[in-house]
């Protein structure tokens, strides 16, 4: 943003400042004002604490960035990496399912078209146990989905989100994480000759996947006595890198195409959600791409008071900027979006987690938050004790689901009541005179003393995010609706969304490191610590 802007984000938090939020909701039109809907995806901002004005100058702003010529362009396939020189074609995936006529180009919507109807045969014959043309052998009833980052926690957060989904056909495991501990552990629990492994890598260079794989696939091939060849029947790929998956003998009717136009973070919707296409079968996969499709219309068509995405990026613009909040929480009302922060950290984080515009000149504010959290009512006892009282306010959305996939009533309704009462808790908190006249005993002092630690300050700010139930649909929308999020926090705070230089120092450190761990010299170019380190596990192992 420019300073003018920035200033007069800062001229709107000190005005907004002094009223609390109780003041704020003491406006009986609150929720009427700042609830909006797209499908079956509900986002209550009236607990975030901003007024009518503040937003007319977040409004400005975003209006100001040009928005909406933002979104058309990358609806459109416009280069929005630039640092990479790609285009941003995530939309595309789902433009099948979209209302409106998609402005991708043709030769992509072919393409993408052309693999969703690959993965739909391949799903089919797998499902009738019938995948021989593939080179799969029969009685696979384990799949493995082997990948990290983007290629493991969308995947992952929407085949345990829909576990109402599921068709039962298999047992899915995901493998993200080089730890031989899990792996050695899956091996030991699942029977190689059925089992099938997705090697889902973009790059195809990643480490903990290629490494995994082959782990597995010599796993595999012990159990027909060391014959590789029929190892190499239990692998499908999917990747960018077509080319390097030939290499390790998987032919190509087994290699699913992935895109430089979809981030690996963004990738769900394409060949990388071949697991989740699995677990709840075809029909539901493309639900699932519906959902989002019915987020991308919205996106492109609703004013920007009423568009869902913008608005969930204003505020979280107002909360980091303007009021100067540094983290925020993800706090899923529903075991199955257990996954959900770890999802939408990376999906955050990485894409947004930069310090410097594509010209290379730092950005004029604070860009991405921490983003953390984990399901309630869990974390309600664990850390909300420190949300409520802490010295630092974190922001939170707070994301239920309104009907239940159980008959359980009494549970469902304690959740929900849950979500409720802790968004009006930290909007609303408890005065000190309020905890003063609840303590009876003691000194004056002493009831002073208790109050004070019974006070609860509130004003600190939430959205509620309500499902109308848990459904492909609506798990598609409500990633959609952050994807967007994201892309317009990135227009405002002027960064590329689409790009990750930040983990690759480590990648080639991790490189240079390996073989003095296991058995080379210990190159002096090292630093003094890593060098200890090394030598303290060459040492002990
Ligand atoms: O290291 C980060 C990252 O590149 C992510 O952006 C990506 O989702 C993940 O690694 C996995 O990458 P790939 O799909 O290429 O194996």
């Amino acid at each position: 943003m420019q300073d003018a802007q920035l200033e007069s984000l800062a001229r709107e938090a000190a005005r907004v400042a002094p009223r609390h939020l109780r003041d704020l909701l003491s406006d009986e039109n609150r929720y009427a004002r700042w609830s909006h809907r797209a499908g079956p995806v509900l986002l209550d901002l009236s607990k975030q604490k901003l007024d009518e004005p503040a937003l007319d100058a977040l409004g400005a702003i975003a209006q100001a960035c040009g928005w909406e010529a933002r979104r058309d362009a990358m609806f459109a396939g416009a280069v929005l990496n630039a640092s990479e020189q790609r285009p941003v074609l995530h939309t595309a995936l789902r433009a099948i399912e979209s209302r409106l006529p998609s402005p991708a180009p043709q030769a992509v919507r072919d393409e993408i078209d052309a693999t969703l109807a690959r993965m739909a045969a391949l799903v089919d014959a797998l499902e009738r146990d019938a995948a021989g043309d593939y080179g799969i052998p029969a009685g696979i009833t384990d799949i493995v989905n082997l990948g990290i980052g983007g290629s493991d926690l969308g995947p992952r957060l929407a085949v345990e989100a829909l576990a109402a989904s599921h068709t039962g056909r298999f047992r899915l495991h995901f493998l993200p994480n080089v730890d031989g501990h899990e792996t050695a552990a899956l091996m030991r629990r699942i029977d190689p000759k059925r089992t099938l492994v997705l090697l889902v890598s973009k790059s195809f260079t990643t480490q903990e996947t290629l490494l995994n794989g082959r782990v597995l696939r010599e796993w595999i091939a012990n159990a027909y006595g060391g014959d590789d060849a029929a190892a190499a029947g239990h692998f499908v790929a999917v990747s960018a890198n077509v080319a390097a998956a030939a290499k390790l003998g998987i032919p190509p009717e087994r290699v699913l195409p992935m895109w430089d136009f979809v981030g690996g973070r963004y990738s769900v919707w394409s060949a990388v959600g071949l697991v989740l296409a699995l677990a709840i079968g075809m029909p539901n996969f493309r639900a699932f791409l519906r959902g989002a499709a019915l987020m991308d219309d919205h996106f492109r068509t609703a004013s920007w008071r009423e568009n869902l995405p913008l608005l969930a990026a204003l505020v979280g613009v107002w909360n980091r900027n303007a009021l100067g909040f540094p983290a925020h929480g993800v706090i899923p009302y529903h075991d199955g979006l257990a996954e959900l922060p770890a999802f939408l950290q990376q999906l955050e984080m990485e894409s947004l987690g930069k310090r410097v515009g594509a010209d290379g000149a730092p950005v004029a504010q604070s860009t991405v938050p921490v983003v953390w959290g984990s399901v309630g009512t869990n974390a309600q006892h664990a850390f909300f004790q420190a949300l409520h009282q802490g010295t630092d306010v974190v922001p939170l959305d707070l994301i239920g689901v309104v009907r239940p996939a159980h008959a359980l009533k009494d549970n469902h309704d304690a959740l929900l009541a849950n979500l409720l009462a802790q968004g009006a808790a930290f909007a609303l908190g408890k005065t000190f005179d309020a905890a003063l006249a609840e303590a009876t005993s003691g000194t004056d002092d002493e009831r002073r003393a208790l109050a004070a630690q019974r006070t609860f300050p509130g004003d600190r700010p939430s959205s509620t995010i309500l499902l109308d139930a848990l459904t492909p649909e609506s798990l598609g929308a409500l990633l959609a609706l952050y994807e967007h999020k994201v892309l317009m926090q990135a227009l405002l705070w002027d960064i590329n969304a689409f790009d990750q230089w930040g983990v690759e120092l480590g990648k080639t450190l991790a490189k240079a490191i390996l073989p003095a761990l296991v058995d080379g010299d210990v190159p002096a170019a090292f630093d003094a610590s890593t060098r200890g380190l090394i030598q303290a596990i060459r040492e002990k192992s």
